[in-house]
């Protein structure tokens, strides 16, 4: 079902509440990747040209106890907010009450506040987390209609998206999540083929979903990274030290026959002896991994063989590392396949589900190659299963 955007409202002269998702990660009160913000702009600032009040909020990390309010307060992200806008952005350190009133109703046409994290409600009986109603009614209250661009949020059923949603009359998407819903909604729901999605990251039992929905659209689903090793298991192969969920090897062949052909797994894995980053690293086909080494990383014919897969893609979607990009020596086969697909970015849609591989990407400075990095970590996880997310569920039909 086609959702209402903020195109379909007027915003001149409203209190317009945007709830974006500013959780960014921040390392000694830094933040070190701004992807978050920097996607959500376009909203902000198409509310501020049209004449519209922009009253910005989001959660940011895990708000438990008292204690951990300093080291999560948006103030940082506000500030960097206001540099990027080139715009005065009014830090309001409260969520809700007088001076955060008093602020919004001295806001211009064109002007913008933030207040504060959002999460400090949840040191109130998680009143933010569990869409306490009291809660999303207030803030509902503080404005006149509600814009949601919080895609990475869109799997959380919070009071300050579906809370506010359910007490305001219009509910539209931002710029951000009308993107990701056209992006990752619209290509499970229709690809240009051929369609090849890649899998990586630790576990199998992160992506069951994720695999057995893809399997059902995708053309090929190209697997790699920590949980390939309990698929080699399951196709009787010995794996060594490297990760191994035992209990999901006989879930894995059930996913191999049910696949019919369509996983793609490693010819080859460069191993180590130890999970170090200066570990001596060698080249081993699958069936030949010694018991005294790990998988660390997808090898040369691997490479190789996912390359020629993505070469005639028209679609390619991708959710987690396919090796221990973290460590320069295990980065080959991610960095490689990263590259691979920044190729074919004239000829298909290249789409990174978020999380780790966003990450890695943009490590290796190759963010720019795709034609769309997801701003959701689980949010992304959930859209990929097939799943209705309530952040995108409580935005207004057309
Ligand atoms: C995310 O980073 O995935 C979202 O911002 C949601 O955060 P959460 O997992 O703390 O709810």
């Amino acid at each position: 079902m086609a959702k209402k955007t903020i195109r379909d409202i007027q915003v001149k002269g409203k209190k317009v509440l945007v709830r974006v998702d500013f959780n960014v990660p921040l390392k000694n009160g830094e933040i070190s990747d701004e992807n978050r913000i920097v996607q959500a702009l376009p909203t902000i600032e198409y509310i501020l040209t049209q004449g519209g009040k922009a009253i910005v909020f989001s959660h940011l990390g895990r708000v438990k106890d008292e204690s951990d309010k300093a080291s999560n307060s948006l103030a940082v992200v506000a500030k960097r907010l206001s540099e990027l806008l080139n715009k005065e952005v009014t830090f309001v350190p409260e969520t809700r009450g007088k001076v955060l009133e008093d602020a919004i109703n001295k806001l211009k046409d064109g002007e913008i506040l933030m207040f504060e994290n959002t999460r400090f409600e949840d040191l109130n009986g998680k009143k933010e987390s569990k869409n306490d109603p009291e809660l999303g009614k207030y803030w509902a209250s503080l404005g006149d209609v509600f814009v949601n661009d919080a895609f990475g949020t869109a799997h959380r059923d919070a009071a300050s998206n579906v809370g506010i949603a359910a007490n305001i009359k219009d509910t539209v998407a931002g710029f951000l999540l009308e993107k990701e819903i056209n992006f990752i909604g619209g290509t499970l729901e229709n690809p240009e083929r051929p369609f090849v999605a890649i899998l990586g990251g630790a576990k199998v039992s992160d992506k069951i979903e994720v695999i057995k929905n893809l399997l059902k659209v995708a053309d090929k689903v190209l697997i790699g990274g920590g949980m390939a090793y309990t698929f080699f298991k399951a196709q009787g192969y010995e794996i060594g030290n490297s990760l191994l969920e035992a209990d999901k090897v006989d879930l894995a062949k059930e996913l191999l026959e049910l696949a019919n052909g369509k996983i793609v797994l490693g010819e080859d894995v460069i191993t180590a002896k130890a999970f170090d980053p200066e570990s001596e690293k060698n080249v081993r086909n699958v069936t030949g991994i010694p018991a005294d080494e790990m998988g660390m990383d997808i090898g040369p014919r691997t490479i190789a063989l996912f390359e020629s897969f993505i070469a005639t893609a028209k679609t390619v979607v991708w959710n987690g590392p396919l090796g221990v990009f973290e460590f320069p020596r295990f980065a080959e086969g991610t960095r490689s396949i990263a590259q691979a697909i920044t190729e074919i970015k004239d000829q298909a849609t290249t789409i990174i589900g978020g999380g780790d591989s966003a990450a890695a990407v943009i490590q290796f400075g190759l963010a720019d190659g795709f034609t769309h990095i997801s701003t959701g970590g689980g949010a992304s996880l959930e859209y990929l299963e097939g799943k209705l997310l309530p952040g995108i569920e409580c935005v207004d039909n057309k």
